[in-house]
């Protein structure tokens, strides 16, 4: 499940609530387990009864044991109503235990937010509330219990009593003997308790079919990257082209169009920046290199290629994002680098850290490269986290480096740092860097601007500054240069 979880589109994460993706990896399938741990032998064990205790009664009178046996339509239609109505029921639970993982998954990561806004009390009744809606599905099946073992209990009072009615006239007329009739009530209870006990397994059963119906649910997205392109090189030159790119996350190109006919150009070795307004599709671009997200038109090249003509897990190897929000793992500030890729030596991750500057506060933290990194790198500082970051894109040494600069202000130290640290990154490779911040744009080669997803202007800084009533100008007027002032 984990194999497969990891190898799905972004398109899954983006629309699937973390703890629904947990769920089905843990819970489920321990339900899955109790199928073959407490289910299928014991199930096995009282059909076996069933049988044999069949064929002792037919052997010993089956015209009794007929008789016996005509209450048992009702008793069938009596299960296949329960087992409907478990199956809604337990078909429920398991919706109620996923809501409630995805809702603790997600409170509990984002409890700075709930604390910051008092939001404590309101987040408590939520809770409550699928609890209470998780009790009242579990309560369901159960009353459809309370229902249906009475119920066996009458059918089999039915039986017994039909037995007795039957064969004490085949007694009087001979035809039944009197050692007949005192075993058969015996058989009778013994035909009742595993019929009874596989009603009581059904829980287990019904629990474990419908887990596995969402396993396999799960297991049948195939929503993977298509990877039947052959082109692997151990190294890129690195020259990108995007040529009329449309693109929409959910695939609608007519109503839900995010990039609208991008092209650009990058030669090999070059600096582009890309600036533009919140929302206008910066991230987007940068997702689509890697084929995170498949294009609806238009075309991408790298090198000459288009990116399907490339091994997609080859191609991603030679390119290296740094994402706006750094996510760290819990695990040493050295693994945290090298991702525990065999080929990283701690050597490369220490001329790597140095060469981008961050070594320095690496060595200060307690243990240095061994210092245990929190969930989410919450014991580090944002700067910290971007450093360790850089270090992490450069130790791969990537032949396109793409850059998502973290919006958040810094203060003039730290700007100077990760400066150097990102003039490193890009030296002596295609770089592509979305740029909030002035000192980054003016070590581009192009500057794309992009406004809600299409390319308004593209050239170098100085040309772009000359376009009278330029968007560019605008930015770097109302943007940077205020900025820089402050
Ligand atoms: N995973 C996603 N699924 C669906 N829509 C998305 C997804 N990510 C972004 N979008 C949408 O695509 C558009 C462009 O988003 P994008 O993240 O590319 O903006 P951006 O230019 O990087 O903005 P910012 O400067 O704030 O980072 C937005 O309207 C956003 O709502
Ligand atoms: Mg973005």
């Amino acid at each position: 499940m984990f194999n497969h979880v990891t190898n799905l589109n972004l398109n899954y994460f983006d629309k699937t609530p973390i703890g629904q993706s947990t769920t089905r990896t843990i819970s489920d399938i321990e339900a899955i387990n109790t199928i073959f741990s407490e289910g299928s032998v014991t199930i096995l064990a009282d059909l076996t009864t069933i049988v044999f205790v069949l064929i002792v009664m037919f052997m010993t009178s089956a015209k009794l044991t007929l008789v016996v046996l005509a209450v048992f339509p009702l008793l069938i239609y009596g299960s296949i109503k329960f087992k409907e109505s478990v199956r809604k029921s337990y078909e429920k639970v398991r919706n109620h235990i996923s809501t409630m993982n995805s809702f603790l998954q997600e409170r509990i990561g984002g409890m700075r937010i709930v604390q910051i806004f008092n939001a404590e009390e309101r987040e408590a009744q939520k809770f409550r509330q699928i609890n209470r809606d998780y009790t009242a599905a579990n309560l369901k099946a159960i009353n459809a219990y309370a229902i249906f073992f009475p119920v066996v209990d009458i059918i089999s009072a039915l039986s017994l009593g039909l037995m007795v009615w039957y064969g004490a006239g085949g007694v009087l007329s001979e035809e039944v003997t009197i050692g007949t009739m005192v075993a058969f009530p015996l058989y009778i209870t013994m035909l009742y308790r595993p019929i009874r006990m596989l009603a009581d397994k059904f829980n287990t059963l019904q629990m474990g079919l419908i887990a596995a119906e969402r396993v396999f649910k799960l297991l049948e997205n195939n929503d993977m990257v298509q990877n039947t392109g052959t082109l692997a090189p151990q190294r890129l030159k690195g020259s990108v082209a995007f040529d009329k790119v449309w693109f929409s996350y959910s695939g609608d190109i007519e109503n839900d169009v995010v990039l609208k006919g991008v092209s650009f150009d990058i030669p090999p070795g070059k600096t582009l920046a890309i600036v533009g307004s919140t929302g206008s599709g910066k991230t987007t671009i940068i997702s689509l290199l890697g084929r995170f997200y498949e294009i609806q038109s238009g075309s991408i090249r790298i090198d000459g290629h288009d990116l399907h003509e490339y091994d997609v897990f080859a191609l991603r190897r030679r390119i290296a994002v740094v994402l706006q929000d750094v996510f760290l793992f819990s695990g040493s500030v050295m693994e945290n680098i090298s991702l525990r890729d065999p080929g990283i030596t701690e050597a490369q991750v220490i001329a790597a850290a140095k060469m981008i500057g961050a070594h320095a506060f690496i060595e200060r933290l307690p243990g240095g490269y061994q210092y245990q990194v929190m969930e989410r790198g919450a014991t580090l500082s944002m700067g910290q986290r971007q450093l360790i970051s850089f270090v992490r894109a450069l130790v791969f040494n990537p032949d396109i480096l793409i850059l998502d600069e973290a919006t958040s202000s810094i203060d003039p130290e730290t700007e100077s740092v990760i400066q150097f640290a990102i003039e490193k990154l890009i030296a002596r490779r295609t770089s592509i860097i979305i740029a909030h911040r002035l000192s980054t744009i003016r070590h581009a080669n192009n500057i794309l601007v992009l406004d809600k997803g299409e390319v308004k202007e593209f050239g170098p800084h100085d040309a772009l500054l000359e376009i009278e009533g330029g968007k560019y100008r605008e930015l770097y007027e109302k943007q940077f240069l205020k900025a820089e002032a402050l």
